[in-house]
């Protein structure tokens, strides 16, 4: 295997928003959760140039599912940045790989937990080991490349996993409900770009400041109320919380029909709440199906509703102890 030597390992969780996307780049809090689904990186030194057998693995660069930095400018700037954050390594002799179960571009959070994947697997080769802030800054680094001004929520979320708390300010703030909740997540079928979607609010925001000053601030209210529902298992108020969420973002544009619909045939199959997750314009439904616990009854019946309208989806829990059931 010419020139392998040793190698370095990471892994990186999905994430749902639950609440606050869009206002948490204004500073505002959001309510995020770590998923099982998730991305895994390995980084390793090939030989050099010269002795190079022809073996896709002995390619230095970076390959994320299929998507190699020789074939991808953006691709290739991202992983430069994070190489060259912190404490540089030079790349010329690297070769990493990322493979996972996560769906890239649905607000899942792929492109953060392939950052936070990849930071660990090039940590621990060099130093062997991964601190967090040195993760963080390359993952952020990352980041910057493809969004411009990420909040940093999600690349918390993909640090942590678990339940966040997550300001541009204060940073994460982990916390454990003391339950174990359902949620569903439908796929719209379509991806929408984090930056684009983000630019529409700034519109909005620029031609409507009192009005969305006004609405950052209920964003803001509804975090702390749903903190306090997580806490207290009042999954009925947190799902109005979640509805409430999902009127907001309506009205910052970054809805969709296919959204509206997935939410609204959720609630009448029996949901507690739905809404849009991460950037929105299309992308992934979250919906609050209620406790762990109940063989998955209400969380069958979102996705088959969602199904028999042609939308596909999975089931996942959060809180101690749970691991994702997928449809
Ligand atoms: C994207 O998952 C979340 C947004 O709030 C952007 C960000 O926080 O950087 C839309």
């Amino acid at each position: 295997m010419g020139g392998e030597r040793q190698r370095g390992e990471g892994r990186a969780s999905g994430k749902l928003i639950l609440l606050g996307e869009h206002a948490v780049v204004y500073g505002v809090p959001a309510l995020a959760v770590g998923i099982s689904r998730g991305l895994e990186a390995r980084a390793w030194r090939v030989a050099a140039r010269a002795e190079r057998s022809a073996a896709p693995d002995a390619r230095p660069g970076l390959d994320v599912i299929g998507r190699h930095t020789s074939e991808d400018a953006t691709l290739a700037a991202a992983y430069a940045a994070l190489l060259a954050a912190g404490e540089p390594v030079a790349g010329d002799d690297l070769a990493v790989r990322v493979h996972g179960d996560l769906t890239p571009g649905v607000g899942l959070g792929f492109s953060a937990a392939a950052a936070v994947a990849i930071a660990r697997a090039v940590e621990s080769l060099v130093h062997g080991g991964a601190a967090v802030p040195a993760v963080q800054a390359r993952a952020m680094a990352w980041e910057r490349v493809f969004h411009g001004n990420p909040s940093g929520v999600d690349t918390a979320a993909a640090l942590l996993g678990g339940c966040i708390r997550y300001t541009r300010a204060e940073g994460p703030r982990p916390f454990d409900p003391p339950a174990c909740f359902e949620l569903c997540v439908g796929f719209t079928g379509t991806a929408a770009s984090t930056a684009a979607m983000v630019a529409r609010v700034a519109e909005l925001r620029n031609a409507e400041p009192a009005r969305f000053e006004a609405e950052l601030a209920e964003v803001g209210g509804l975090v702390a109320q749903a903190i306090a529902a997580l806490e207290r298992s009042e999954l009925a108020r947190l799902g109005a919380l979640l509805d409430r969420n999902q009127g907001l973002l309506a009205g910052w544009g970054v809805s969709t029909d296919a959204i509206d619909v997935l939410c609204r045939t959720a609630r009448a199959a029996g949901a507690l709440g739905a809404k849009l997750s991460g950037s929105g314009g299309g992308g992934v439904v979250v919906a609050l199906v209620g406790p762990g616990g109940d063989d998955g009854r209400a969380a069958t019946r979102v996705l088959e509703a969602w199904r028999r309208l042609g939308f596909g989806g999975f089931r996942t829990a959060v809180g101690a102890g749970v691991a994702e059931a997928k449809e």
